[in-house]
């Protein structure tokens, strides 16, 4: 990659913006569903619970809710934005793109509309791609999205995946400026030697999916955790050290770090890697699991929401994934913290709609592992405006629903 200094134009964040399902899947509930325990998942993942999204909810609908807030936050209207990237390893269908329905729904009319592959890194390519492009002149508001539904292709009876993932979708809205700030750095690797480390064998051209391939449960995410765990570790240090490098800052510059959410472990040992306290590496992956490519987005959305990022702040996202792939930007943070609670709350997720197909039979989405569950009713969330930037309390970064 080259340096990402000296642009024609810079793409400041001017909107951000995330949702989460209502129906939480805790690890008493994986209890009861394979031979693991909340004990064992807390110590070796830090994860507590994750978000499951409702039969009517698809990857694209979440990323409209997620999309608009983001827009909202930015205080520009849908038809402003002329480029949408949405990063997803879940999209809705192999085609038309994820990006193509969320469109439609986010009532944009104008915008150029692509999903990025990347896995769990595909939010910070599509940072990236959406800085070039802006940067470059191309587009003046990129709409960039991270939207995962990844409890539906899970196996329930896979200990060793079915306990680290969940739904949910984050985005922000890159803008260009003349005056200074925004991405500074850019850093992107990809070491295919890892490509089946983490895989989805079956349903694309190599294996087409067949009662075959169901029958051997190659429809579900395989993983070899340990050897993702090592790449993870140290690919995230690396890329996060090469993006603030770039941006001709030192790790110490950085007030906060915002690392794909995969496992409390590893953001720990790059912490220790970069010789940086905790305080300095946001988590929130306690309360919804690994989200992929929504992960970084929601956890910029609520760090900025908590008051944990200021104007003139310097920050980096940071993330890894299948492929292997990684990536990181160092940003100049520039908009106005305050604003994104208000964006939020401006988008009623019953008020978005994602146009299904006419005449289209559609079987029940939701795995037989969750039917019980999702039978239940999703706990009730904070009303938005007890929700008060800077607020310690946990309530105060709900993802409202
Ligand atoms: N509950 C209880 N025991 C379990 C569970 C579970 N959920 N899962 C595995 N175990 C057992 C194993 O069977 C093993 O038992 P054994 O010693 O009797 O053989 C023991 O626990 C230890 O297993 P390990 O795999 O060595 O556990 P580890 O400490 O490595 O943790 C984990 C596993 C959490 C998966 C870790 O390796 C990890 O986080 N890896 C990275 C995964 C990741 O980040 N993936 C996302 C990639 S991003 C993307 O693009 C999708």
């Amino acid at each position: 990659m080259t340096d990402a200094a000296a642009p024609r134009r810079h793409a400041h964040i001017t909107g951000w913006g995330r949702y989460a399902p209502a129906q939480v899947l805790t690890n008493a509930d994986l209890e009861r569903m394979v031979d693991t325990s909340d004990e064992w998942i807390v110590q070796r993942t830090g994860i507590r619970e994750r978000r499951v999204a409702a039969a009517h909810e698809t990857t694209a609908s979440m990323a409209a809710v997620a999309g608009l807030r983001a827009i909202r936050t930015a205080g520009i209207e849908p038809d402003e934005i002329d480029l949408i990237l949405l990063a997803t390893l879940t999209p809705d269908y192999w085609m038309p793109s994820t990006a193509a329905l969320v469109k439609e729904a986010i009532g944009n009319t104008k915008a150029a509309a692509m999903d990025v592959a990347a896995a769990c890194s595909g939010f910070v390519y599509a940072y990236a791609t959406a800085h070039a492009y802006v940067t470059a002149g191309l587009a003046k508001h990129v709409l960039v999205i991270g939207a995962e539904l990844l409890t539906r292709f899970l196996d329930y009876s896979d200990r060793s995946t079915c306990i680290l993932f969940g739904d949910g979708a984050g985005a922000v809205v890159l803008s260009a400026a003349d005056e200074p700030g925004g991405g500074l750095g850019i850093e992107m690797t990809t070491e295919p030697q890892g490509a089946y480390m983490i895989w989805l064998p079956a349903g694309g051209a190599k294996s087409p999916p067949s009662a075959e391939t169901i029958a051997r449960g190659e429809h579900y995410i395989r993983m070899e955790g340990k050897e993702t765990y090592r790449f993870a570790t140290r690919t995230l240090a690396s890329a996060a050290l090469e993006a603030v490098r770039r941006a001709g800052l030192q790790p110490e510059d950085i007030d906060l770090f915002i690392p794909h959410q995969a496992n409390i472990r590893i953001i720990e040992a790059v912490a220790k890697g970069l010789d940086l306290p905790m305080e300095r590496m946001f988590v929130n992956l306690d309360k919804y699991g690994n989200t992929s490519a929504a992960s970084v987005p929601i956890a910029l959305a609520e760090a900025v929401n908590e008051g944990r990022v200021q104007v003139g702040d310097h920050i980096v996202i940071v993330a890894f994934g299948a492929g292997f792939t990684s990536g990181a930007v160092a940003i100049e943070w520039t908009a106005d913290p305050a604003r994104g609670v208000a964006g939020d709350a401006a988008v009623d997720p019953d008020d978005v709609h994602v146009r299904l197909p006419v005449d289209w039979d559609s079987v029940d989405p939701i795995p037989d592992a969750l039917v019980a569950l999702m039978a239940q009713p999703g706990p009730v969330d904070v009303p938005l405006d007890d929700v008060v930037p800077g607020e310690p309390a946990h309530a105060s970064s709900e993802v409202p629903a």
